[in-house]
């Protein structure tokens, strides 16, 4: 029996919304904090990993790590939580000497260097945070990551139990003023939008854990 043309268009449109994609993460334990993250690794060996309580559902606003890892030669490495440049937090680290590093936390609201966003707070997690020979790793907490916006540019909500589209940029350059959290800089050498698959960043008590670190 053949579909009717509209029914078999949507029954193809039903499964395409369904269809989970391949995420560009892969789950990763870290020894150093316990806790288990989703990890990507952009082209320029920068690794962006996110973790999340297990008890998160749709609709609920959560605390999450963010963990960055970047060779040492990188001036900047950026994350975007909501997937794309504006509107949306951003987390922006960058090493400051041999060591320390600064985490500051931005929004952009156009193509252009973007000002500090006072909506996230991060926590940067002593254990999981430090510059070697080689990298400067980033860990924090973030509050005010999961959800963002007003009534006049909307309201957006990441939700855990689906795959998320995060965004990734960083440059070789280095930031005007590396002791400064609110330094200018330039523009990246790259971006991406990386899928990430959280289920496999699930972690049981949570915020017990985090408070250790
Ligand atoms: C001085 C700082 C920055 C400048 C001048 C800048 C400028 C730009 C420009 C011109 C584009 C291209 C738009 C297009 O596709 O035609 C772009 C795209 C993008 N930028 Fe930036 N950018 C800056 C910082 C950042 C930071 C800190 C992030 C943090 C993650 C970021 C993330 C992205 C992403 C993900 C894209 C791809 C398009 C999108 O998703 O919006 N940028 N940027």
């Amino acid at each position: 029996m053949h579909l009717p043309r509209a029914l078999a268009g949507v029954a193809s449109a039903l499964s395409l919304s369904s269809r989970q994609f391949e995420p560009d993460s892969v789950a990763y334990s870290d020894a150093a904090t316990g806790l288990k993250f989703a990890s990507y690794s952009s082209d320029g060996h920068v690794q962006f990993r996110v973790a999340v309580p297990s008890t998160v559902t749709a609709g609920t606003e959560f605390d999450a790590v963010l963990q960055v890892v970047a060779p040492v030669s990188m001036g900047w490495a950026g994350f975007a939580w909501g997937g794309s440049m504006t509107y949306n937090p951003l987390a922006i680290v960058w090493a400051n000497g041999t060591n320390n590093v600064v985490l500051s936390s931005r929004i952009a609201y156009g193509y252009y260097t973007p000002p500090v966003y006072t909506s996230a707070n991060y926590t940067i997690l002593k254990t999981g945070t430090h510059v070697n020979a080689t990298h400067f790793q980033v860990t924090a907490l973030c509050k005010g990551c999961s959800k963002w916006g007003d009534e006049e540019t909307g309201i957006t909500e990441i939700d855990p139990t689906q795959q998320v589209t995060f965004g990734f940029a960083y440059s070789s350059n280095q930031v005007d003023h590396p002791a400064d959290i609110e330094s200018s800089f330039g523009i990246h050498d790259s971006t991406g939008h990386p899928i990430f698959e959280l289920a496999v960043a699930k972690n049981d008590n949570f915020a017990a854990t985090v408070a250790k670190l």
